[in-house]
């Protein structure tokens, strides 16, 4: 069955049938299709443009068909061109000529586009909650490691002590803002296109806002030519996806480091972790590198709709039947990835005392020794050279700064006291730092209670 044949004299080609199809994938968007129809009949039997016995069995049909579908009685037929035409059919099927009323007032053009905004704003509510709950578990680790003392880097050097609940924080505050994101991708998901039509609505006495307010929109859009060829916010949604993936590829790679032998920061849990079929020592953090890898996926999720739109002339172009396989991919992947990195950080243990062993050594409290020569007087770009010569000094001999005698401090600069060595202890470079956003535990437990905050009004 086709929703077009009136037009043609030929049959249409077996493979260019295939070719135009969408069935294999938009079958998913059935629940949002029937529930669409629901709300596009229930108005089109308020406002007499069907009558009210023909609305009635139009949508006790529909609600027949989603229950056949949901129980596994109905299986969705593939040799449909879409599944927009798939429910019609079953329902003409099952109901005759009242089915045949449905599409009155309505294209496929501004169907599908109500079909993929309710199914992302299903899928945003769902990649946040698993969002909230990874955030959860990365502020409680903080909590437990509040005071655990590691080696910050730049440029992989190690550089100034801070604390493994401080680096955690870290991932805490990017994931936020993909929350925050997603909200924003949410609100302009949330624009409700039917009644656009084709392109250009349609003459019948439509009630918008009333399919809006069944469907729970925010709001309708205002321009039937865009609604129809809009895919924003699609686009924005691979861009939010993209970004997520960005940010867990990057604590990956960190849990990928941090369990090599070199390091040896962090153990995985065997659950999650995986062998080696001939090397029979091995135990490979495959989870996190294949969520590092996912995030191939979602850039080039986000690079295929950018590049399907991009020359799109206004309005419907069928090119955009290709934003579905992009935004499935998305969705899967971090409805996949979030809730794996979860259970695998979760049950992650931290080797409190390698990370400490770490920042005791590189120099980590270089820049705190050369701030205590400031604090006697000395001006800093001094005190800087006066350390780096002190580290050269500890190189060449083999020596830590805790290692040094006061004599051999002294003999770098007679501003050195006995109290530089209480100044130096990682303890104090990192409790010293308790300027709002800093490791101090101080500062560190304000930014664990907003984040608890966060969590609770989310
Ligand atoms: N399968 C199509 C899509 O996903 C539905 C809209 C088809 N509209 C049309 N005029 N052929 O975009």
């Amino acid at each position: 069955m086709k929703l077009w044949g009136g037009r043609f004299a030929k049959e249409a080609d077996r493979a260019m049938e295939r070719f135009n199809a969408s069935i294999a994938f938009d079958k998913r968007l059935y629940r949002q299709d029937i529930e669409g129809s629901i709300a596009h009949t229930s108005m089109l039997a308020k406002c007499g443009i069907i009558s009210e016995q023909d609305g009635r069995v139009i949508i006790e049909g529909l609600k027949n068909i989603l229950n056949d579908i949901e129980s596994g009685q109905l299986k969705i037929s593939e040799d449909i061109e879409d599944i927009h035409t798939f429910i019609e059919q079953q329902l003409t099927d099952r109901i005759g000529d009242a089915g045949r009323r449905l599409h009155t007032a309505r294209s496929r053009n501004d169907q599908v586009a109500l079909d993929m905004r309710m199914y992302m704003k299903e899928a945003i509510r769902g990649i946040q909650r698993s969002l909230l709950s990874l955030m959860q578990i990365i502020t409680d680790k903080a909590q437990d490691h509040i005071d655990a003392i590691m080696p910050g880097y730049t440029h992989m050097q190690r550089a100034q002590p801070v604390t493994l609940g401080h680096h955690l924080m870290a991932y805490f505050q990017m994931l936020k803002r993909d929350y925050e994101r997603l909200d924003d991708c949410y609100k302009r998901t949330d624009v409700m296109p039917l009644g656009s039509g084709a392109l250009a609505t349609s003459t019948y006495p439509i009630d918008r806002e009333y399919v809006a307010q069944q469907l729970g929109f925010g709001a309708v859009s205002e321009n039937s030519m865009d609604a129809v060829s809009d895919r924003d916010f699609a686009i924005e949604f691979c861009c939010c996806a993209a970004m997520i993936g960005m940010h867990l590829s990057r604590f990956c790679e960190e849990l990928v480091l941090w369990s090599s032998v070199e390091f040896n920061f962090i153990e995985m849990d065997d659950a999650f972790s995986t062998g080696s079929s001939i090397m029979p020592q091995k135990k490979n953090p495959d989870v996190a590198e294949l969520i590092r890898g996912k995030t191939g996926r979602l850039y080039g999720d986000l690079m295929t709709l950018l590049t399907v739109m991009k020359g799109l002339p206004l309005a419907y172009n069928k090119d955009m039947q290709e934003d579905k396989e992009a935004v499935f991919d998305a969705v899967d992947t971090l409805a996949i990835s979030i809730p794996i990195f979860s259970a695998m950080l979760d049950t992650a243990s931290f080797h409190e005392d390698v990370m400490l062993k770490a920042a005791q050594g590189g120099f980590t409290n270089a820049t705190d020794a050369a701030d205590y020569l400031v604090k006697k007087g000395m001006p800093f770009r001094q005190a800087h050279e006066v350390i780096g010569r002190l580290v050269v000094y500890c190189l060449d001999n083999g020596k830590d700064l805790s290692d040094l005698s006061l004599e051999e401090y002294r003999g770098f600069s007679d501003l050195f006291d006995e109290d530089v060595m209480q100044a130096i202890s990682l303890d104090t470079c990192v409790q010293n730092r308790k300027v709002y956003g800093g490791p101090a535990r101080q500062s560190l437990s304000v930014a664990i209670e907003h984040a608890k905050a966060f969590i609770r009004q989310h």
